[in-house]
């Protein structure tokens, strides 16, 4: 499963990406609020950071099918051909998602809530569908579930269109759709860097260095 942040804090995305197998980063109209800075501005130093070959999902602001393609096509010059697209998979989404798939462009289905919108994406083109995971629990469903569900239509209708599995609250949820065989999760800085926080593997790594010291004096290493 590929792992993906999403996270427009440029300070988070470095630090992850030097310690942790990462394939790209994903931001949102609001994720890029958070920064209170010129968008293309942060976007770019994200390029700058991850490479231009790594994945970067940007998504358009307009309302309208036309304006959506308009703000792809500056997407892509001013971050490169290969950004995804993010589209919302609302009706002049997917209006927008059937020319930007004719002109090659990568597009991301988003604000993905029910099968039948990821099923539609796929019909659209579209390399990923994003359903949000936790926003979908908070209506009262079962998000992971909606997941699972959007990846056994793609699957047994042989579509190319992969999950980019989305909005998640804890780690609990994101390995559950690893396990379960999703192409890719995006996830937040603060949960990506719990993921492996935990006080018994810190207690047993200092065990094992404590230990070694004993023998070979504090502060001595296998070099
Ligand atoms: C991804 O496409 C979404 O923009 C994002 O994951 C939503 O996450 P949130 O529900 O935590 O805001």
């Amino acid at each position: 499963m590929k792992l993906l942040i999403d996270d427009a804090n440029v300070e988070v995305i470095k630090k992850i990406y030097e310690y942790y197998p990462i394939d790209g980063v994903t931001t949102n109209p609001s994720i890029l609020a958070k920064s209170g800075r010129p968008p293309y501005e942060v976007l770019k130093e994200i390029r700058r950071v991850i490479g231009q070959e790594a994945q970067l999902h940007v998504q358009v602001i307009a309302r309208q099918a036309e304006g959506m393609v308009a703000d792809a096509a500056r997407i892509r010059s001013e971050l490169g051909a290969g950004t995804y697209i993010k589209v919302p998979a609302i009706e002049e989404g997917f209006k927008a998602m059937k020319e930007l798939a004719a002109q090659g462009a990568n597009v991301t289905a988003t604000a993905v809530y029910t099968p039948m919108q990821a099923y539609l994406a796929a019909k659209c083109g579209a390399k990923y569908a994003a359903p949000y995971v936790n926003r979908i629990d908070n209506m009262g469903y079962n998000g992971i579930q909606v997941a699972k569900e959007i990846h056994d239509i793609f699957k047994n209708n042989n579509y190319t269109t992969e999950i980019l599995a989305a909005s998640f609250k804890n780690s609990q949820q994101v390995l559950e759709l690893c396990q379960y065989g999703a192409s890719a999760a995006t996830v937040a800085g603060d949960i990506i860097l719990a993921l492996v926080k935990n006080a018994a593997i810190t207690a047993a790594v200092d065990d094992f260095i404590t230990d070694f010291e004993k023998l070979t004096g504090q502060g001595r290493t296998m070099q």
